[in-house]
């Protein structure tokens, strides 16, 4: 990912900031062509992972949809180029603006998670002389078995409406005349590592959906979610995530009606090895236990490693000197700002450059100003000289 050429380029540029490595994101979409939209599958990517324009407009190119969970998101799509009908909108908490916004904007659908926001939408839309499609985001208990932080498909976690309401809302669908159900939604969790739990959500899904069309309802929209993990101990060896696999176990296991589709929520495997956090050495010392390299990216930039003790790969671009072992840490006055500890990485010097690997997923769209930290850049690898 870093030829002597490349690092020749970064050198020059005021750290820190997040590098896109186009020729990855290019190559893992041609991959969710190849194994998941041939299928007739629709993957709309979830901006949450990443919402840089100039990588949703790369994204779309290929025939993806989009994921929104905010009016800012929706906004944003619409910018980048994908239309109203590539837009789901999802999340437990959507705002009567937010929810306007995409009324006005005729989305594709709303993902609504209790039966208290199915009579808020059906009330706006009936108020602005409207119907909103909507598919109802269902609770599998299936448990992905990943960060209690990011797990979501549990009966204990806040999303989605849990099986015991589920005939009260369907009792009252039918009196909320400004909603067209047309799907079923689900998400188990993200950075979901195996496939098994992927399986027991098809079970679950294929249930569900003759549970509600035994019911009359006819669903055209079967949405999977997206949590897909990504490598992060080997993000060389495994810059693709295996699709094949992944949409071929859908392929196997769901069963679709005639008339329905299956459809994808995708953030972090489409985009999270595209992307580095790129930080220059400020500081090495060496305490009585340790050695500390201090670079100037913190928590403020990546906060991954802080909230859910992630582990990115660091890779140093610009020594070669025999190892030592490191704690890699940022400049915020916190100690849960370290980026690795006890790293075996090349001999570091003041003005080394280190790149963080697998950010492009949930890195530079969960950075904050804390400590009134600047704004950074972001940076493609076709724009370096
Ligand atoms: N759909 C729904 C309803 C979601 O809640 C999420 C992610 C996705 C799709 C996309 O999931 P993905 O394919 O990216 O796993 N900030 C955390 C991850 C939070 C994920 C939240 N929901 C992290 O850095 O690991």
């Amino acid at each position: 990912m870093f030829p002597d050429q490349i690092i020749d380029s970064l050198r020059g540029l005021k750290t820190p900031f997040y590098y896109y490595d186009l020729d990855v994101l290019r190559s893992t979409l041609t991959a969710v062509k190849e194994h998941g939209l041939s299928r007739g599958y629709h993957i709309h990517f979830a901006l949450k992972a990443n919402h840089q324009t100039r990588l949703l407009e790369l994204i779309r190119s290929y025939g993806l949809g989009a994921d929104c969970v905010s009016g800012g998101e929706i906004t944003r799509a619409l910018e980048a180029g994908f239309t109203p009908a590539d837009i789901a909108f999802a999340g437990v908490g959507k705002s009567d603006d937010e929810i306007l916004l995409a009324l006005e904007k005729d989305i594709f659908c709303f993902n609504c998670e209790s039966p208290q926001e199915l009579e808020v939408i059906n009330s706006l839309a009936s108020k602005i002389g409207t119907r909103a499609r909507i598919a109802l985001r269902l609770n599998p208990n299936v448990n992905a078995e990943t960060h209690h932080y990011i797990t979501t498909g549990l009966n204990e976690n806040k999303f989605g409406i849990n099986e015991e309401d589920l005939d009260d809302v369907l009792d009252k669908l039918p009196e909320l005349e400004n909603l067209e159900l047309i799907g079923i939604h689900f998400h188990i969790g993200s950075q979901v590592e195996k496939l098994e739990p992927f399986r027991e959500l098809c079970s679950r899904a294929n249930e569900l959906n003759n549970y509600i069309e035994d019911k009359g309802f006819k669903l055209s929209v079967i949405n999977v979610g997206g949590g897909f993990g990504i490598n992060y101990a080997d993000p060389n060896g495994h810059s693709i995530p295996d699709f094949e696999s992944f949409f071929g176990l859908f392929d196997e296991h769901i069963v679709l009606k005639d008339h329905q589709k299956l459809h994808f929520e995708l953030g972090r495997s489409i985009i999270g090895q595209s992307g580095s956090l790129i930080t220059k050495v400020l500081y090495t010392k060496s305490g009585r236990a340790k050695n500390f390299a201090v670079v100037d990216a913190g928590m403020t930039e990546l906060i991954r490693p802080a909230l859910y003790q992630a582990s990115h790969n660091i890779d140093v671009l610009t020594s070669e000197l025999p190892p030592k072992k490191y704690d890699v840490v940022g400049p915020i006055c916190e100690s849960s700002d370290t980026f690795r500890k006890d790293i075996e990485i090349p001999e570091l010097h003041r003005g080394d450059l280190v790149a963080i690997r697998s950010c492009g997923a949930y890195g530079e769209v969960m950075k904050s100003q804390y400590n009134l930290r600047p704004q950074i850049a972001s940076v493609y690898s076709d724009e370096l000289a």
